[in-house]
């Protein structure tokens, strides 16, 4: 039995991961678990895989879920409390969705402790890539990735290496606003924004995919994964959903990926890997009438990708800068304190201020999200960004 730690277990990959967990119950043990606020969700999963250690955000939401599910399981708190879930001696793999860059340190650690991670969090990958595969390979921890376009390149690359790569094509639904002329971006309510067409997700990465960025993030998710310079990542527009990504190699042999659009497969193959289990998903239905269409991404509507290759280019700090300064946006702009075409004019803004900076260490890159969080929270109370 693997011994898992889901951090992020509330969210919309984390009850995925444990649809998994029910569907194998002889192959998996809930070791540990991580949310944020959601004590109600939080305690009842108690209840049900009863874990050895859970963690919460505040030291608040603590008390509440201790009330509510009384002795027998060990209740923590904050940073370290999800670092102590991370790195529970029990656990073998780390389930690391919990969103947004407060998984970094927990994942950081689980990787040291020689914890294999089943990756959600692509934030993580985006603030501090080069630490992460560097300290994966130190540690010979595997890093197999969850999100469903890098599950695709993982399973067409099937451990090939980076030099017979031509390209790799990753595929976007292109969002809700695929055919939204751009004179009406400004105007956009966080409540179109949320109405993804394809998938159905937590809200930041909901928002994220409205704008584009989440491609940007996948960009250079991709990059650390598999060792391949931004040139070669390219994106196209499939609103289809069931291509979830594609590689070109040298040859000219294109493979791609199909399947349907269940988080579920994703997660299992990271979970299963390298063996392949009978799944309960249902397959896809070739006998439908199924057209897939490809479209390069229209880059002047949707500058957050330009932003992301530029700061994967860049590298250094910059790649943090972006995405604590896309939270802080999203943030806003769910809160209606930032208009649409503000998030990628913020992000802007705030690259275009970050002293090019070396990243080394953890606390580079947690300097970087400092300062650019602080920066964001400035501009969006002056009003936000004169670009928008
Ligand atoms: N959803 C998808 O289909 C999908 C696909 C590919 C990749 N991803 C990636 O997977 C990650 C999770 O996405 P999601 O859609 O599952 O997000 P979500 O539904 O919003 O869930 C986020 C999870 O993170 C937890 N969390 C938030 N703040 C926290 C904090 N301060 N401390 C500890 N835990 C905290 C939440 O806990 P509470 O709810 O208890 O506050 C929740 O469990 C993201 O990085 C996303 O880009 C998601």
């Amino acid at each position: 039995m693997k011994g898992l730690s889901i951090l992020g277990c509330t969210g919309s990959v984390g009850t995925n991961v444990l649809r998994i967990v029910d569907a194998f119950p002889d192959r998996f043990r809930v070791v540990g678990l991580a949310a944020g606020h959601n004590t109600e969700r939080l305690a009842e999963q108690v209840v049900r895989y009863r874990p050895t250690l859970v963690s919460v955000a505040s030291a608040e939401a603590a008390q509440t879920l201790r009330r509510a599910i009384g002795p027998g399981t060990e209740v923590c708190s904050g940073q370290q409390g999800m670092v102590d879930v991370a790195t529970h001696p029990e656990a073998h793999v780390v389930v690391a969705s919990a969103v947004g860059a407060v998984g970094l340190v927990p994942t950081y650690r689980a990787l040291e402790a020689g914890k294999d991670i089943a990756l959600a969090n692509k934030e993580t990958l985006v603030m501090a890539g080069q630490l992460m595969v560097e300290k994966a390979r130190e540690r010979r921890a595997r890093l197999l990735p969850i999100d469903s376009e890098h599950c695709a390149l993982h399973q067409c690359l099937d451990g090939r290496t980076p030099d017979s790569v031509r390209r790799l094509v990753l595929t976007a639904s292109g969002g809700p606003f695929r055919n939204r002329a751009a004179d009406t971006f400004a105007a956009v309510t966080p409540e179109e924004a949320l109405n993804h067409p394809t998938w159905n997700m937590g809200r930041k990465i909901t928002i994220d995919s409205a704008t584009l960025m989440n491609k940007g993030l996948e960009v250079i998710e991709a990059r650390w994964l598999f060792d391949v310079a931004a040139p070669r990542i390219e994106v196209l527009v499939h609103p289809q959903s069931v291509v979830h990504s594609m590689v070109e190699f040298v040859d000219g042999t294109v493979l791609a990926q199909l399947g349907v659009t269940d988080m579920r497969l994703p997660i299992q193959y990271a979970l299963s890997y390298p063996e392949r289990w009978d799944a309960a998903i249902p397959g896809m239905d070739f006998a439908k009438a199924m057209r897939l269409e490809f479209d390069v991404p229209d880059r002047r509507r949707f500058p957050c990708l330009d932003l992301a290759y530029l700061a994967l280019e860049s590298g250094g700090t910059l790649p943090a800068v972006l995405n604590a300064a896309n939270e802080e946006a999203v943030a806003a702009f769910l809160d209606h304190r930032l208009s649409f075409t503000g998030i990628a004019a913020l992000v802007a803004d705030i690259m275009e201020a970050h002293p090019p900076t070396a990243l080394r260490t953890l606390d580079d890159v947690l300097e970087a999200d400092r300062w650019a969080r602080e920066r964001a929270h400035a501009l969006i109370d002056r009003g936000a960004s004169a670009r928008a």
